[in-house]
């Protein structure tokens, strides 16, 4: 059954380690996460971006492939899925076509416009059970291969977005989507302390997972992050895993063609890397 990313984020705010949002892109990205998660008695989100919810034909070919698959492969662990960095049009699709939670990213309006929206999205959803994520300050990351540096968000911001009732808080903090640039000045922990201080027990949310030291990911959490999102990592060892494959010449092997074969290791690959991403998190154990 899916599930509002509501008390699993409330629990692990309270007991300070944090669940991953995985971002899907297929049937084997899914397959993987909800059997690691299932292995490891962890809860999680599915985070599906509205580029990704395109390419898998739509948001309720999605919700039929999760809900089948949380079915068929007996998962009993709470799975939350989300819409990633949602339009407001976005998120009421997501919405009818039956994802648990949603965020709706208004960090790129200005601030009383990102309120307003959000006021009405918190409304709809707490009808309906739904949980919802809010986000000040817009994070950086690669476009057209330019790098942008994260925003740093206003703690003001944060708090009176907060106060609207949202289920969880993404803010900037320098943190940035894909890999971090070599001069990337790291996240910054006084503005999540200052957040972290403002809003109390909001369960917070750190993007841009991939390729954040250990280290800062357990300061992270001890100031109040509550979930964390990783996509490229998984995108890469994915890949990485795949092209080992092919140029071991696998594929020309027997029926190493067959695509349950040719993406085995791929699949393997991102099992791994959830797995080493819910033990550093803390959320192993915690279903
Ligand atoms: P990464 O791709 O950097 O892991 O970021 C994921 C993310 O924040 C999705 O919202």
């Amino acid at each position: 059954m899916l599930v509002s990313a509501k008390e699993m984020l409330t629990k692990a705010k309270a007991g300070k380690y944090a669940v991953g949002q995985f971002n899907i892109n297929n049937l084997e990205w899914t397959k993987a996460i909800l059997l690691t998660a299932q292995e490891l008695n962890s809860p999680v989100i599915l985070g599906v971006s509205e580029g990704a919810g395109k390419y898998m034909c739509g948001y309720s070919t999605i919700v039929g492939m999760v809900k089948g698959m949380i079915e068929n492969l007996g998962i009993t662990v709470p799975v939350a899925l989300h819409l990633d960095h949602g339009s407001y049009e976005g998120a009421l699709a997501c919405i009818k076509a039956g994802f648990s939670s949603v965020m709706f990213d208004g960090s790129h309006y200005p601030i009383e416009e990102n309120i307003a929206k959000t006021k009405e999205l918190v409304a709809l959803t707490n009808q309906l059970g739904l949980s919802l994520e809010a986000e000040v300050g817009a994070i950086g990351g690669e476009e057209d291969g330019v790098i942008g540096g994260g925003e740093v968000a206003d703690p003001n911001e944060c708090k009176m977005i907060a106060d609207l009732g949202v289920t969880m808080l993404a803010a900037g903090i320098g943190n940035i989507h894909g890999k971090y640039p070599a001069n990337w000045t790291g996240l910054s922990f006084d503005t999540l302390a200052e957040i972290g201080e403002k809003t109390g027990t909001m369960p917070l949310v750190l993007h841009g997972g991939t390729g954040i030291p250990e280290d800062m990911i357990r300061k992270a959490i001890s100031l109040g992050v509550s979930k964390i999102n990783v996509n490229t990592e998984c995108q890469l060892a994915f890949a990485a895993a795949t092209r080992t494959y092919i140029e071991a010449g696998k594929d020309l092997e027997g029926k190493g063609f067959d695509p349950r074969k040719l993406l085995a290791p791929g699949f393997d690959a991102i099992r791994a890397t959830v797995k080493e991403k819910m033990e550093l998190f803390g959320s192993v154990g915690k279903a």
